[in-house]
């Protein structure tokens, strides 16, 4: 059975979320939004908002084009109204006992056919998969920030994800414009396996003294060619979600190199957590 996708809910409009359904609003999808409250809601709707105005802004698109997006898109506090959707991701934060109650919910609430997706960074697919009736029909498709941005989509089977499933995602994937890989069901995947120990070394060379912030920064950026240095990297994709993934790579490999480094600990207990509270490593004002 191939499936079509056309309606996809969105659970959490955090970052992540809001630039999920904004990827899928863009390709003609219709998007339900679920947030928590009415408060989340609208800090969602505000992500959407400013990222398509700056789509706008630059001549990416035009405010009719931004209209019809915004358009696709249904804001609601009710994980009710995914009863019809054909495909639900989850973006919410990487806390395992709040995923688990969410999938519970999703199972009971989506048809039958729906597919439910999670875009967890390190979290068990499998595990997720288990707290519902339907564990065939749960996938990891996990996006990168910012999701309308970056190119790459992971996309993650478990054991007993149903055959040529991963292959529909990774169509689907394609329909967004983006490009998919096949990864299996290891914390961190293949990119931040990869890329938190990167930046948790970074954090442990400026605790050492070895060096100051920027001059890392630009060591990286100037030396590497890579868009971003470490820290401006880490405020980009939040500290608190660096710190949950080294710590689910730590517990998962018992490798020491993956234990948060104490500077990220600090600066996630004092809620410094990046952009998204406007100071992390730097200030946005
Ligand atoms: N939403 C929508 N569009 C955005 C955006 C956002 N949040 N941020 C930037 N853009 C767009 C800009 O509008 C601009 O578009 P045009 O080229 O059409 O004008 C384009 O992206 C480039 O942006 P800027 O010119 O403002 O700045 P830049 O050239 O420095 O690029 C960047 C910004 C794309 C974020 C780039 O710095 C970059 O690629 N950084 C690295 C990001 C990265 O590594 N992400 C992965 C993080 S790991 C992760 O997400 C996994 C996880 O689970 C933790």
């Amino acid at each position: 059975m191939t499936r079509t996708f056309e309606t996809v809910g969105v659970v959490g409009l955090g970052t992540m979320g809001a630039g999920i359904a904004e990827v899928f609003a863009r390709a003609g999808m219709r998007v339900i939004g679920v947030e928590a409250d009415e408060e989340a809601l609208g800090r969602g709707r505000g992500h959407l908002s400013t990222s398509t105005s700056r789509a706008v802004a630059k001549g990416r698109m035009t405010a009719e084009q931004q209209a019809a997006l915004l358009g696709r898109i249904t804001f609601t506090t009710s994980r009710e109204d995914l009863a019809d959707a054909d495909l639900v991701i989850e973006a919410i934060p990487e806390i395992m006992e709040y995923k688990r109650g969410l999938f519970s919910d999703l199972d009971r609430i989506c048809k039958p056919s729906a597919v439910l997706a999670t875009n967890t960074s390190s979290l068990s697919v499998t595990a997720i998969a288990a707290t519902t009736s339907r564990p065939a029909q749960v996938v990891g498709m996990h996006f990168f920030n910012p999701a309308p941005v970056m190119k790459l989509v992971e996309v993650i089977s478990t054991v007993v994800t149903e055959d040529g499933l991963a292959a529909e995602i990774a169509d689907l994937a394609r329909r967004l414009g983006k490009t998919p890989v096949t990864v299996g069901d290891r914390a961190g995947f293949v990119v931040n396996r990869l890329l938190l120990g990167y930046l948790n070394h970074a954090c442990g060379l400026l605790e050492s003294g070895l060096a100051g912030r920027d001059d890392i920064d630009a060591a990286v950026k100037l030396g590497l060619g890579l868009p971003m240095g470490p820290f401006t990297l880490l405020d980009l994709i939040g500290l608190d979600t660096s710190y949950e993934v080294c710590e689910v790579l730590f517990r998962e490999s018992r490798d020491r190199r993956h234990a948060p480094a104490p500077v990220l600990r600090e600066f996630v207990t004092a809620g410094l957590l990046g952009r998204k509270t406007g100071r992390g490593f730097y200030s946005y004002a």
